[in-house]
């Protein structure tokens, strides 16, 4: 059967993760596992890109082998993806054989199709974005920050026609709506596509960079850092085996807003295209994190550690921080502050203290068990009158890619039940000889938890530790799936819940 195939970028190999980095893992992981709920068999990779001329730079500078460099930051972020509880079934590096491999049979393919020529170029080199820029690239007459130090070079290298499938991209790109997410980005890859394209230069002569793929039919030359790297997406995919069809096309490929033009969306697809294979479904694009308005990257030296903040503030706090305050497509900026609030309001005070006085309350009056919903008066249908429509609602938002709605609309049904219970009040309650009072107890605390459960079901893609600790604590070992675990009913009628926990404790100094 298909599987729901899912990706991140492939990261440089020349620096420590930041933010950036993993708020691209963190929504990755957040799709993947809501697509797993959903009951989709989802493949996921991550991985790093490891060849170029900054990596090896890098390498230098640090005085080891190239090789040496990759494996410690490919450590480093793997460490960041457990730190971060990133699910991914496959972490992908462009050193692997069998990567290698899968690049020089697409090289020969092409070379022997003949969309592959040598030819002498001269032209302006961008050190930064490890390619050859054209003038027009300039914004203001200026060259765009991230592409650094531009010079001219001469040489003679290996050209992918890219031009010859031009009008293909552009009719491709016309008629499949959903090849780019938002849809506002797809107008900047028609805008590039409506000009005149080059030819894709993709070789470097090893005389100028050796840390690369040996072009099959020159031993002379390496491939291009782009060409390597988006391949991996097919090495990952299985290509040239069996299976190739199980993961491809790609159903998501989560990438920055800076690597949309011209890499995945045009030299991509067309690389596909001339080997015969699919382009991915759609290039979901995401924006910046920034700090104080610029964009956060080691060049700046503006970069934000987002271990620290998940070290200090648990890997789940940090995850809720980024989903809940980006909206998918757009920029955001990063701020301490923000995220003190997000932590102190949203988490511990709404949520965190619902759960630890929920079960307090079931020790206190039900001797921990919670029992079946037996009173139906008007503070219960209003919690439901709430509720019942948000569930299908947050859904239908996660599968808009909106989570930061869904947040939104999530936590102000958590609100309702920390008011429904405040209405309610078991400690009244518990004063009264009624014995309709000692069942309205029951049914509070009995929907009260119910609610929360749900919650936990809706919040696990994006806080999986929080949530499953709160399902736990509430006793439920039942299904997660989307579908059947949403449900309002009595699931935990009969659970005896644990005596409190504290979910987001009180941060010195914050
Ligand atoms: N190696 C290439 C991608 C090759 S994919 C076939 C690359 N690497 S990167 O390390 O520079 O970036 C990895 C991902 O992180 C990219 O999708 C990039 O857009 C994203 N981010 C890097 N800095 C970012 C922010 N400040 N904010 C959000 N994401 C950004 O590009």
């Amino acid at each position: 059967m298909k599987k729901l195939y899912i990706t991140t970028a492939i990261d440089y190999a020349n620096g420590k993760p930041h933010i950036g980095h993993a708020y691209e893992k963190i929504l990755s992981d957040a799709i993947a596992r809501m697509f797993r709920m959903q009951g989709r068999d989802v493949q996921f990779m991550t991985g790093l890109d490891e060849h170029g001329q900054k990596v090896s730079q890098s390498a230098e500078r640090a005085g080891v082998p190239e090789q040496t460099h990759c494996d410690g930051i490919a450590q480093d972020f793997k460490d960041l993806c457990e730190k971060l509880n990133i699910s991914y079934d496959r972490y992908i590096r462009t050193t692997e054989q069998e990567h290698k491999r899968v690049v020089r049979e697409c090289l020969q393919k092409l070379h022997d199709a003949g969309d592959i020529y040598k030819a002498d170029y001269t032209g302006l080199y961008s050190k930064t974005a490890e390619r050859f820029v054209l003038e027009k690239d300039k914004v203001d007459g200026k060259w765009p920050s991230d592409y650094g130090e531009v010079v001219e070079i001469s040489e003679t290298n290996y050209f992918f026609r890219l031009a010859k499938y031009q009008q293909w991209l552009l009719e491709y790109v016309e008629s499949h709506r959903d090849f780019v997410f938002p849809e506002f980005r797809a107008k900047q890859v028609l805008e590039f596509l409506r000009e005149p394209i080059n030819d894709l230069c993709i070789s470097r002569p090893k005389s100028r960079l050796s840390w690369g793929i040996e072009l099959p039919f020159d031993s002379n030359y390496v491939t291009y850092v782009w060409f390597d790297a988006l391949v991996n997406y097919i090495t990952g995919a299985h290509y040239t085996h069996d299976d190739f069809h199980d993961y491809w096309p790609a159903n998501y490929h989560v990438i920055g807003k800076d690597i949309l033009v011209p890499a995945h969306s045009i030299y991509w697809p067309i690389i596909l295209h001339a080997l015969g294979i699919e382009p991915p479904k759609t290039l979901l694009t995401h924006g910046w994190w920034l700090v104080s308005g610029e964009k956060m990257s080691k060049s700046f030296g503006n970069v934000v550690n987002p271990l620290e903040f998940a070290e200090k503030f648990g890997a789940d706090a940090f995850r809720y921080y980024l989903m809940r305050e980006m909206t998918v497509g757009q920029d955001c900026n990063f701020s301490p502050d923000r995220f003190a609030v997000r932590y102190g309001s949203d988490l511990a005070n709404n949520l965190g203290n619902l759960v630890s006085r929920l079960l307090n309350m079931a020790h206190r009056y039900c001797d921990g068990t919670v029992r079946k919903v037996t009173i139906h008066e008007s503070p219960e249908m209003n919690l439901q009158k709430l509720w019942q429509p948000a569930i299908p609602e947050i859904i239908s938002l996660c599968n808009e890619f909106a989570f930061h709605a869904a947040l939104e609309k999530l936590f102000q049904c958590v609100s309702a039940i920390n008011t429904y219970m405040e209405e309610r009040a078991p400690w009244k309650l518990a004063k009264s000889n009624d014995a309709s009072d000692a069942q309205r107890i029951d049914t509070t605390i009995a929907i009260a938890a119910e609610f929360v459960r749900i919650a936990a079901v809706l919040l696990m893609p994006t806080m999986p530790s929080i949530a499953e600790r709160i399902l736990s604590a509430l006793g439920y070992g039942g299904e997660l799936n989307w579908t059947t675990a949403v449900e309002f009913g009595d699931s935990l009628a009969g659970n005896v819940v644990s005596d409190g926990m504290i979910l987001f404790p009180k941060i010195d100094g914050e």
